[in-house]
């Protein structure tokens, strides 16, 4: 029997394309650059499964480019990029990659959030371009972290693994989302539950852990950040489009807010310059779950996922 054919947009961690390179007959391009639209129709026409990154749009035009197409296994948890009505539809799966990446993603979380706050990549160009001249009192002060109160937008696995890392700043947490958790669970991670307002108005920091979708499109617009306390700071590692990135920009040169940590943007890989420029705005290439080890765990889901499919089993991650 031959091995389905799988399209993969990108070259994924070593021990990912050696199974991927047992397991299926693999199309990928070496150059290992975003696709083209055009060799993405191409790619997908005769494939039996397909392997997208967050970058690739798959809309209904690629899934209806696609003849014999079975699946769709994103290389993400986040599935803003499918077309999942049109997925429905032609009657193809799309899978994603939940948990494996949760404790990462927290983890880069906090590098962001403590960067910002302590000014870290401000202080280590100081440094590296020579003008430490020695200790002083008053250069580079930034904001404490601990004692703070930490504000969590969305409240899934990424949400709690960030209020986990909290307890040791002995920060008091707050967080809304649409589902809130049960009393065991609020207790047991130490968060108390506001409305989106309170939220706003309470956070030294405020980060975001939810999917992007219509609901939560520009939630963070010109109002909210009205709302936040001047001395805040606005962390993103979920999606770049839950903020209006014009708004944000606004906010900050009007000092609104106090600065920002993004790892995602609404046009990535396009940033608004004056983000670029802002000393209190940390802006990192969306790498939340970029780790050697998660990146490969990511794959061998995706891999699973494939194989289940193939074997005419439901895959364990499948979205709809
Ligand atoms: C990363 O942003 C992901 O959704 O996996
Ligand atoms: C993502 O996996 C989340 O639920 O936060």
């Amino acid at each position: 029997m031959s091995l389905p054919r799988i399209f993969l947009t990108r070259v994924l961690p070593l021990p990912v394309m050696e199974r991927l390179n047992i397991e299926f007959d693999l199309q990928f391009d070496e150059a290992d650059i975003p696709l083209s639209r055009a060799k993405m129709m191409e790619g997908v026409k005769n494939a039996d499964g397909m392997i997208s990154m967050l970058s690739d749009s798959i809309d209904r035009e690629v899934l209806e480019a696609a003849s014999q197409l079975k699946i769709v296994a994103n290389y993400a948890v986040g599935y803003n990029n499918m077309d999942l009505s049109a997925a429905k539809e032609k009657q193809v799966l799309i899978t994603n990659t939940p948990g494996v990446l949760t404790e990462t993603t927290a983890d880069l979380t906090w590098a962001l959030l403590m960067a910002v706050a302590r000014r870290i990549p401000e202080a280590n160009q100081w440094v590296k371009s020579g003008k430490w001249a020695g200790w002083s009192p008053t250069e580079l002060m930034g904001a404490d972290i601990y004692g703070k109160t930490l504000g969590l937008l969305g409240m899934g696995r990424i949400g709690q693994a960030v209020a986990r890392r909290a307890a040791g700043f002995g920060m008091q947490i707050f967080y809304y989302c649409r589902h809130r958790l049960s009393e065991k669970s609020e207790e047991a991670l130490g968060v108390s539950y506001l409305s989106f307002s309170e939220l706003l108005e309470g956070s030294d920091f405020l980060s975001l852990h939810l999917p992007l979708n219509e609901d939560s499109l520009h939630l963070i617009d010109q109002k909210a950040l009205q709302r936040m306390k001047p001395g805040a700071f606005l962390i993103n590692t979920s999606r770049g489009a839950i903020i209006d990135e014009k708004a944000l920009c606004h906010a900050l040169e009007e000092k609104e807010i106090a600065g920002a940590g993004l790892d995602v943007f609404e046009a990535e890989p396009g940033i608004s310059p004056q983000l670029l420029q802002m000393e209190n705005v940390v802006t990192l290439p969306h790498i939340g779950s970029a780790s050697f080890e998660t990146r490969v765990k990511m794959g061998f889901m995706v891999i699973d996922n494939l194989l289940s499919c193939f074997k005419g089993q439901m895959p364990s991650n499948v979205v709809e």
